[in-house]
């Protein structure tokens, strides 16, 4: 018993970790910098680019999510930058993302490179010693996909290229100046949605962004034919699609906001006679799930602690290949949950002592706690009310957003 409670304190502090750290932390994908174009350490293009950086970042909270500004009188020396925030973000979480790539851009990944450029899931900024401003520009470019297969691909990629291509004059025919931005939820199957995006920078003329756009979702079947989502982005525009949400579909609802999906019970209702979870199957169960917790917990704090993409697979004896078998298996994880096959996670000898209910709720649990977006991931509190009771319902936890595989391809192909 002693074990199982030391066991038990140890799966709610790691919960606990997890649940408190809510600070948005912007997921970083990728940047490309030139080495060949460089400044001198204490140039005046080196104290035009913090200033610049310094401005970009100040006017962050700005209603359209992008801001373009110029510092340096002499054209020799002028620093040309811009940000742009994905559009259904707050102006809260914009600033969170534009001030992290404007610190780490410099520190972590060009610190002499005149021209630059960086993407996160939420943001996207760069600069140059040239005017970037109201010029559709298409490369470099960048391919990602969801490691993940799709059952019947044709049909999947048709239907994104179909959905893609209907945001496409959303977004484009916005008015001078504002958000470039669309956003579709469309059903693949009885259990699937296909959720997709389409963006542009708003300096751009309707002309460039519908050009921009509509070559962009050329690239989709090269890039992510048979996977369950990709992305491609140019510095003028992104499109991206996915079977689990990715932006807050609230926040860009037409006009009259559309009335929530209700949550998806998880339980049926109250056995008969019975409140709740008893505490000593919970002790039981946690124990037993106290490697997928270690798994959540690695994967967190993998990206917590690198906010690394792995764009090459590592060395199979290293520590970057247990990452990603520890990813992998959180994946698995996922798959099994929304199979409603949980139980299959337990070891063989405890599946017969456990009601598949009791599973599911447990390791809906674990899941809800490495959700991308901390908003979503449950509190200590309803953690223990989780625990205890039927009758909370869960949220539905999202898949992991977990992409290892990518492409950058700096000029266009022919
Ligand atoms: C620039 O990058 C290339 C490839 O990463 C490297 O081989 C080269 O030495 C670098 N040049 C300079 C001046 O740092
Ligand atoms: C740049 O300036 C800082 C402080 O002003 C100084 O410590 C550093 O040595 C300078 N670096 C170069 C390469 O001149
Ligand atoms: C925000 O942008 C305005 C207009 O370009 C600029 O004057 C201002 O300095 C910027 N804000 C900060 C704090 O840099
Ligand atoms: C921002 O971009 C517009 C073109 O879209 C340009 O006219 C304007 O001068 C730029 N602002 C700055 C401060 O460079
Ligand atoms: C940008 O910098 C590169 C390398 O220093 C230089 O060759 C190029 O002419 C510059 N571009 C402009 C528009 O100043
Ligand atoms: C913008 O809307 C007009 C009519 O409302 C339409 O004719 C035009 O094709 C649209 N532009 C784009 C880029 O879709
Ligand atoms: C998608 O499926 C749900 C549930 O099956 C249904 O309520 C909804 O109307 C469907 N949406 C569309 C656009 O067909």
């Amino acid at each position: 018993m002693n074990v199982s409670i030391s066991m038990v304190n140890l799966v709610l502090f790691w919960l606990s970790f997890l649940s408190l750290t809510s600070e948005a932390v912007p997921s970083y994908r990728f940047h490309i910098c030139s080495n060949k174009t460089t400044f001198i350490p204490n140039s005046t293009y080196q104290s035009n680019l913090k200033d610049l950086l310094f401005s970009l970042s100040s006017n962050s909270t700005r209603e359209n999510g992008f801001y373009n500004n110029t510092v340096g009188q002499n054209p020799e020396t002028s620093v040309y930058g811009l940000f742009l925030c994905r559009g259904d973000l707050t102006p809260d979480a914009c600033q969170d993302c534009v001030s992290t790539a404007t610190n780490e851009i410099v520190q972590q990944y060009c610190p002499v490179e005149k021209v630059a450029m960086i993407w996160y899931d939420e943001c996207m900024l760069r600069y140059s010693n040239r005017s970037i401003f109201s010029v559709m520009e298409d490369k470099p470019r960048k391919y990602l996909w969801n490691v993940l297969d799709i059952t019947e691909p044709d049909r999947f990629l048709k239907l994104a290229q179909t959905t893609l291509s209907d945001l496409v004059p959303l977004a484009a025919n916005a008015s001078s100046g504002a958000k470039k931005f669309a956003t579709k939820e469309v059903n693949f199957t009885v259990l699937q949605t296909m959720y997709s995006l389409v963006q542009c920078t708003p300096d751009l003329s309707s002309f460039d962004c519908n050009r921009c756009l509509r070559e962009a979702i050329t690239n989709v079947p090269t890039c992510c034919s048979g996977k369950q989502g990709g992305r491609v982005m140019y510095p003028s525009c992104t499109i991206r699609y996915e079977v689990s949400p990715f932006y807050q579909i609230q926040a860009v609802a037409p006009p009259v906001p559309a009335p929530a999906p209700p949550p998806i019970p998880l339980l049926l209702p109250h056995p008969p006679g019975k409140s709740g979870i008893s505490w000593p199957i919970i002790l039981t169960i946690v124990a037993s799930l106290s490697v997928l917790a270690l798994l959540a917990f690695s994967y967190y704090f993998l990206r917590r602690s690198t906010k690394k993409k792995y764009n090459s697979l590592p060395d199979k004896n290293g520590e970057k290949w247990r990452q990603y078998l520890n990813i992998y298996k959180l994946m698995q994880a996922w798959e099994h949950w929304s199979n409603g096959t949980a139980l299959e996670l337990l070891d063989p000898t405890l599946r017969d002592s456990y009601s598949r209910n009791e599973v599911n709720q447990c390791i809906h649990i674990a899941l809800l706690c490495v959700q991308e977006n901390p908003a979503d991931r449950p509190t200590m509190a309803n953690i223990i009310l989780m625990l205890d009771s039927y009758s909370v319902t869960l949220k539905t936890p999202q898949q992991p957003a977990v992409f290892i595989l990518s492409n950058t391809e700096p000029t266009i192909p022919t």
